[in-house]
């Protein structure tokens, strides 16, 4: 008889968008005549760059041309590419070669599908709260979960103390929901506390772009050490607007070397090199030829462009919290704000409330973690006029309270 992957029962059955857009749409069927501002989901709004335009447009015409048409690619990415993210991580300050870059479909799947290296003893830690892949994918293969307390006590950044056990840790920064980042210190008690307990380190980095003070590092191999304890996730989905395009990357060092139980060596790279020769087929051509010139220094000049006009938003929303003495984390180096709900409202009553007195949707933060029970989530990628208009809505509902 068939037998089912019974982890599957032990998922959290309502995803929380879901769950969030099936509330939004039974209030607007029921009050068609008042305008929602959808400040919840963390999706661009921005459409994608010139450069980025024009090298799709030319990558389509190679696909024209006998001479330049392309079929299958190298499952871990054209070398163009992986060159182009060498590149981009030398501007920023940190150095990794080539053939330790894969290239994927974004950082959702890279992320999820990372577990298929790890045996299932292993000890997995996570934030609570965090953006729930790193959960769910775990939870799918049966893994001991560890949750690490991330809230206002310790900024949302938790940090590791005496006794801490974890096989696998996983660390989002800028971190989704809460936009607090780890600074390069605290970063390196991480690398430390790994190198030191033979644990691994799955750093997200989907954020980086919008980190501007210099203290937060944008990868984790600017720290000393993370070549032999850590994996780093990252994507064009924030930085250049693929959210629909599609393209990702993961750093796997060298460096990163277990003992397997018989004794032998198992090089982390050339594992994922397996797993992905036999899983994963590549990204189009066309896109990666896209992600190429996104990432050239003209490339990423434009982004800016788009990355500073949401972190304008994030700045508006920001200002709202700091006039009314709310306590709230991010907007600087996040294009989130995650905020504390008044009167400490639970996050869902708080979001029903917003909806129906002023119909503006964000995030409940009981979504991503228990921590997130009292705490709230608005995004910055809306438009300026959409922003503005939910921040005095806010505002005025506030002075209500
Ligand atoms: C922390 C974090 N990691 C990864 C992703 C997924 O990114 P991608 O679009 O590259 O799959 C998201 C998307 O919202 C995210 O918030």
């Amino acid at each position: 008889m068939l037998q089912l992957n019974e982890n599957y029962l032990n998922l959290n059955q309502n995803y929380l968008f879901s769950e969030v857009a099936k509330r939004v749409a039974a209030y607007t069927e029921a009050n068609p005549d008042k305008p929602v501002i959808r400040l919840g989901i963390g999706d661009v709004t921005k459409p994608l760059t010139k450069k980025t335009i024009d090298a799709l447009n030319e990558g389509v015409s190679h696909m024209a041309n006998a001479e330049t048409f392309k079929g299958y690619g190298p499952e871990q990415g054209y070398m163009f590419l992986r060159e182009a993210v060498v590149d981009y991580y030398k501007r920023n300050g940190a150095e990794i070669d080539a053939d330790e870059v894969f290239i994927s479909d974004g950082a959702k799947s890279d992320t999820g599908n990372i577990t298929d290296l790890f045996g299932p003893d292993n000890t997995v830690l996570i934030p609570d709260p965090v953006y729930p892949v790193y959960m769910d994918s775990n939870t799918m293969n049966g893994r001991h979960i560890e949750l690490i307390d991330a809230n206002k006590q310790n900024g949302f950044t938790p940090m590791p103390y005496e006794g801490l056990k974890a096989d696998i840790i996983y660390i989002c920064s800028p971190n989704n929901p809460t936009g607090a980042s780890y600074t390069r210190d605290q970063l390196k008690k991480w690398v430390d506390f790994a190198l030191a307990n033979n644990s691994l380190i799955l750093f997200d980095a989907a954020y980086e772009c919008f980190i501007e003070e210099d203290v937060y590092p944008h990868s984790i191999f600017e720290i000393e050490g993370a070549k032999k304890c850590a994996i780093e996730f990252c994507s064009l989905s924030k930085t250049a607007g693929f959210t629909g395009t599609r393209c990702g990357y993961t750093i796997i060092p060298k460096d990163l070397v277990f003992d397997a139980s018989n004794g032998t060596k198992l090089s982390v790279n050339s594992m994922w090199t397996r797993r992905q020769s036999t899983k994963f087929n590549g990204v189009p051509y066309i896109v990666q030829y896209a992600a190429a010139a996104t990432l050239s220094e003209e490339g990423i000049r434009q982004c800016k462009e788009n990355i500073n006009y949401y972190k304008e938003n994030a700045k508006i929303i920001a200002k709202c919290f700091e006039e009314k003495g709310i306590t709230y984390f991010g907007g600087i180096n996040s294009p989130y704000i995650w905020f504390e709900c008044p009167n400490n409202m639970y996050s869902w009553d708080f979001f029903d409330f917003m909806l129906k007195e002023i119909q503006v949707v964000g995030t409940p933060g009981a979504g991503f973690g228990k921590n997130g029970d009292n705490f709230f989530r608005l995004t910055a990628f809306g438009s300026r006029e959409n922003t503005i208009e939910a921040v005095k809505r806010i505002s005025e509902f506030l002075d209500r309270l």
